[in-house]
């Protein structure tokens, strides 16, 4: 028996089956570089589906999780704690946002992002106007009110009665905005739709609704939970779509690989959530924070300029592959679509015999490197990736 088998057959026996998984184990890597537990090597384009912000066991992130973990791992929020509130302190400085909740996942950042909104409403307006705008082919997380967030009929099975006051709205028709606006506290979108395909929501329209939430006092709740901390090429995405949202959620990134997530309040919300209204045990853990701060100080301009400059790269690079029919997305988040009826699973199948860890997004291929992926490690990923798109 391999190393493999043997990990495999004891996950299949013990470990419940919610995930269809790739045949590897990974057990150990260096940035974009992983090895699986019978020696192979990858080159990782996936960072965890977006996780990974510096790559495996960075340096500094792991000098700084590490110090902090020598020092002190949990105290829970009833005290103060240094890392937690620098982290806050960060992320207000680099967004123009007043106040942080930090959670553990995106699911759970976005449930905070809708309990800010629906009683920021019900504190101004009354009852009734709890109604929460999202896009058609949106993703908002696994939670039953997440899950009823998300715009997907595919979503929308099994796990009856889903929680109340979702709407969908079709991303580029402002019209259809104007009119389900009735009864609505909050419009809630990814500015690029990274499950639902990697699909950049059209800037215009992102501007335009942006203006006619602010005009009708319906929040603005941008998912940055994907596109954050770096993946695009600035900070946050909303940056470069030149927007002011009310509530900002992240997660995956902002951790480095620990579960973090933080829910970020601008000036409007900043105060409508009070001691009681919401909590979580973990939420601003000083390890995941210590190594948020880490993270947050090296997205500096120089290195979200480098981001741009390696997805440009990537972007050339695969132009010229077989079997690529377009590349969508922004910075190092990149959606490839592919021709001549390929699937995306079995290129990422193939991939994984060439080497290359790679994802998929509806039809296409997906590519989340870590955002300190080096130059080398890219072409050893894209001759592989090549390689896959080939067969
Ligand atoms: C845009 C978006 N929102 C929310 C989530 C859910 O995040 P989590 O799996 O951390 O709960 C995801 C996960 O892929 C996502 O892409």
């Amino acid at each position: 028996m391999s190393n493999f088998d043997i990990i495999k057959s004891r996950d299949e026996s013990y470990v419940a089956h919610t995930y269809g998984r790739f045949p590897a184990a990974i057990v150990r890597g260096h940035n974009a570089t992983c090895y699986d537990a019978d020696g192979k090597k990858y080159i990782d384009f996936t960072s965890g589906i977006g996780v990974n912000s510096l790559g495996f066991c960075d340096k500094g992130w792991t000098d700084a999780v590490t110090k902090q973990l020598g020092l002190l791992q949990h105290i829970s929020n009833l005290y103060y704690t240094e890392p937690c509130g620098k982290l806050a302190e960060l992320l207000c400085e680099r967004t123009g946002m007043k106040k942080v909740f930090f959670a553990n996942g995106g699911a759970e950042a976005n449930e905070g992002a809708i309990k800010c909104a629906r009683k920021y409403s019900f504190m101004k307006y009354g009852g009734g106007r709890s109604k929460i705008l999202t896009l058609k082919n949106s993703f908002h997380g696994r939670t039953v009110t997440t899950l009823s967030a998300t715009g997907q009929d595919v979503f929308h099975n099994f796990f009856f009665p889903f929680t109340e006051g979702f709407d969908f709205i079709t991303p580029g028709d402002i019209a259809e905005l104007r009119s389900k606006s009735e009864g609505v506290c909050a419009l809630m979108i990814e500015l690029i739709q990274g499950e639902g395909g990697v699909l950049p929501v059209d800037r215009e329209y992102v501007k335009s609704a942006a203006e006619f939430c602010a005009e009708n006092d319906i929040l603005l709740i941008v998912d940055e939970v994907q596109t954050g901390i770096g993946r695009t090429g600035s900070l946050f995405c909303f940056e470069q779509y030149g927007i002011r949202p009310d509530i900002v959620t992240a997660a995956k990134g902002i951790g480095g690989g620990l579960p973090l997530a933080a829910v970020l309040f601008g000036e409007k919300t900043e105060n409508v959530l009070v001691a009681g209204d919401h909590a979580t045990t973990f939420g601003g853990n000083p390890i995941a924070c210590a190594g948020g701060v880490e993270i947050i100080n090296r997205l500096d301009a120089e290195f979200l300029a480098e981001v741009r400059k390696k997805g440009d790269y990537f972007r050339e690079k695969i132009s010229k592959m077989p079997n690529v029919a377009g590349i969508a997305g922004m910075g190092l988040m990149i959606g490839i679509e592919l021709s001549g009826g390929i699937a995306a699973a079995d290129v990422v199948r193939a991939g994984l015999e060439a080497g290359v860890l790679l994802l998929t997004a509806k039809s296409k291929v997906r590519l989340l490197p870590p955002l300190t992926v080096t130059y080398e490690e890219i072409d050893e990923g894209l001759a592989a990736l090549e390689k896959a798109l080939s067969r």
